[in-house]
């Protein structure tokens, strides 16, 4: 029987139980907006990097094409073209480049994925097409938040669960887990709006005392996008290929 399944920090996944399904990385503020954001707009492909040193060497490696982004502490990281704002990954500055990025909670939910048959990048802004994504590739799937440093983070949580009440609606053969269950409850109290992440989210009010609530406008705008990052298959290379 199909299932789906919620893990709410990648610290969380369990690389066994992904053998076979299809997952959807989710990181709501902001890398997965980011990531969405920048293929959107024409980037070639986005290279999911752990660490600062290893990304400061692909990039170097790759040369002149290359955009180096992503964030410490929200900021980016000295030598870095780009932050994590998808404000700054506009068409003039993002199309036809490979970036290489590396953020503090997103790309390591990436690198925890590894496993799955297929790997997707969701968030607020592409849910209605990562739902169609997902429940298009058959097999269980498994929605990976990715938290704030090992902690749940409420907006994350709150993506995942309005993600699973919209595969069990496409899916109606498909059994939740507990925890998805729970998720999808939570995320019914924001089903009507889910700006309101803005002030309940710690996340997303660290954003805003940093000067970066245009940011949150962005990243809050539910089903704004078409666009899926996906993973190509046993390479970490994630690119959208539009159907
Ligand atoms: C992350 O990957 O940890 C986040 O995207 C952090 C941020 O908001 O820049």
């Amino acid at each position: 029987m199909l299932t789906i399944d919620v893990v709410l920090t990648a610290d969380r996944v369990v690389a066994d139980r992904l053998a076979g399904a299809t997952a959807l990385v989710i990181d709501v503020l902001r890398a997965s907006t980011t990531m969405i954001t920048a293929l959107g707009h024409g980037a070639a492909c986005i290279l999911p990097v752990g660490d600062l040193d290893e990304a400061r060497r692909r990039a170097a490696d790759l040369g002149h094409g290359a955009l180096l982004a992503g964030e410490r502490g929200g900021d980016a990281p000295p030598g870095f073209d780009l932050g994590n704002s998808p404000l700054e990954f506009t068409r003039e500055r993002v199309a036809g480049r490979t970036i290489v990025m590396t953020t503090s909670n997103g790309t390591r939910a990436l690198a925890a994925a590894r496993g799955a048959a297929a790997v997707g990048v969701a968030a607020l802004v592409n849910a209605a097409a990562a739902t169609a994504w997902a429940h298009g590739h058959g097999g269980d799937i498994v929605l990976i938040c990715s938290g704030e440093l090992g902690q749940p983070s409420l907006e994350d949580s709150v993506c995942a669960g309005l993600l699973a009440g919209r595969l069990a609606r496409a899916l109606p053969d498909a059994v939740l887990t507990p925890a998805a269950e729970e998720a999808r409850a939570l995320a019914e109290g924001y089903a009507k709006d889910v700006s309101r992440l803005a002030q309940d989210a710690p996340h997303a009010r660290s954003l805003e005392r940093k000067g970066r609530a245009q940011d949150l406008a962005v990243c809050l705008a539910l089903d704004a996008s078409a666009v899926v990052p996906t993973r190509l298959p046993g390479v970490d290379k994630l690119v959208w290929r539009p159907r």
